[in-house]
């Protein structure tokens, strides 16, 4: 699998793979423990090195720790630290550097790779405090790039203040908001970009709307671009490519709970990019109002 720079010219040190590990699923309602366990492990024997989690994904930050902390010089981790500390308020200083130690704790690792501010409200980034909580877990050797995960204001918020090594934010056929000009600036300033949800859900699975908040938009913009319609084209294929070979994508981190769709997104990245008349006519297919829909959070 190919490695890239991952931010600042590679200054960070780190390299990702262009696939990541989106371990979002390794929670006990999508897999068991020993089917986290079996995945975990065998991603990285695929050469896949960026494993992406967070404090809210259940229990995956714990399997993480119980199933591959014994190999960690095999990967780049990333999570996400805001809340969830007990008896100390969300969004504070606080919170932060308790939620790194405990983060490292559960990881059972010494260092963190990169720690974002998880879909943190624009207010309390530009108070400060939780920014210079993850600067001070820096400074102190337990993170290597402090990063902001979310969209839209805080997003320009985050790229703009100068603070951040790293954003990770939604990037797929139905959210192109970033492509224009968020991530030509991410490149310029030698921030690293992570593009989350890069499925958009994989919607063309299903046959009517979803409920859930983020599927059920996808499926909107999906109809409205006319891509329903379209239905013998191998989406898997085709959204997956658009994104990975995005330049300024350092890494995009597919969400799954099963080896077999690992493996698939793992060929499809393989392959390269999009022919360009195919991006081009992605690309078209968001103009007009639909060129303002906003990244899902
Ligand atoms: N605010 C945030 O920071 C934030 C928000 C959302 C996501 N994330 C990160 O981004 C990662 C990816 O997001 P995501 O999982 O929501 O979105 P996604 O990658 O767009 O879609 C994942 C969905 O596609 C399915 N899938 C994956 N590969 C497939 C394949 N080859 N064929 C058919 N279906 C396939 C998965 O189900 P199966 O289990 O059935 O494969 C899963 O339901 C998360 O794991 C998380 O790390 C961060």
């Amino acid at each position: 699998m190919e490695l890239r720079d991952f931010g600042n010219g590679g200054k960070s040190g780190l390299r990702v793979s262009a696939l990541g590990f989106g371990a979002m699923h390794l929670n006990d309602e999508r897999t068991t423990e020993r089917e986290a366990g079996t995945l975990l492990n065998a991603v990285l024997d695929l050469g896949v090195n960026l494993i992406d989690t967070a404090r809210g994904y259940g229990l995956s930050e714990e399997r993480i720790g119980r199933h591959i902390a014994h190999r960690r010089d095999d990967y780049v981790l990333s999570t996400k630290v805001g809340y969830g500390i007990p008896d100390v308020p969300d969004w504070t200083y606080d919170c932060i550097v308790q939620g790194v130690d405990a983060a490292l704790a559960r990881m059972r690792c010494e260092v963190l790779d990169i720690v974002h501010l998880h879909s943190c409200p624009l207010h309390v980034l530009e108070q400060g405090d939780v920014i210079r909580g993850l600067e001070d877990c820096q400074r102190a050797g337990k993170i290597r790039v402090t990063a902001y995960s979310g969209d839209n204001a805080e997003l320009d918020f985050a790229l703009n203040s100068g603070r951040f090594g790293a954003v990770q934010t939604s990037i797929s056929l139905c959210d192109q908001v970033n492509l224009d000009s968020r991530l030509p600036l991410a490149q310029a300033r030698g921030i690293g970009v992570i593009a989350k949800r890069p499925l958009a859900g994989a919607i063309w699975r299903f046959a009517e709307r979803p409920d859930s908040y983020a599927e059920g938009q996808y499926w909107d913009r999906w109809q409205a671009m006319g891509f329903a319609a379209q239905g013998s084209r191998d989406w898997n294929d085709t959204a997956l490519r658009f994104v990975a070979h995005q330049p300024g994508v350092a890494s995009s981190i597919v969400g799954t709970s099963k080896l077999a769709h690992f493996k698939q997104n793992l060929a499809v990245v393989e392959r390269g990019p999009l022919e360009a008349e195919l991006q081009r006519e992605l690309r078209a297919a968001l103009t007009g109002q639909r060129q303002d829909w906003p990244g899902l959070i």
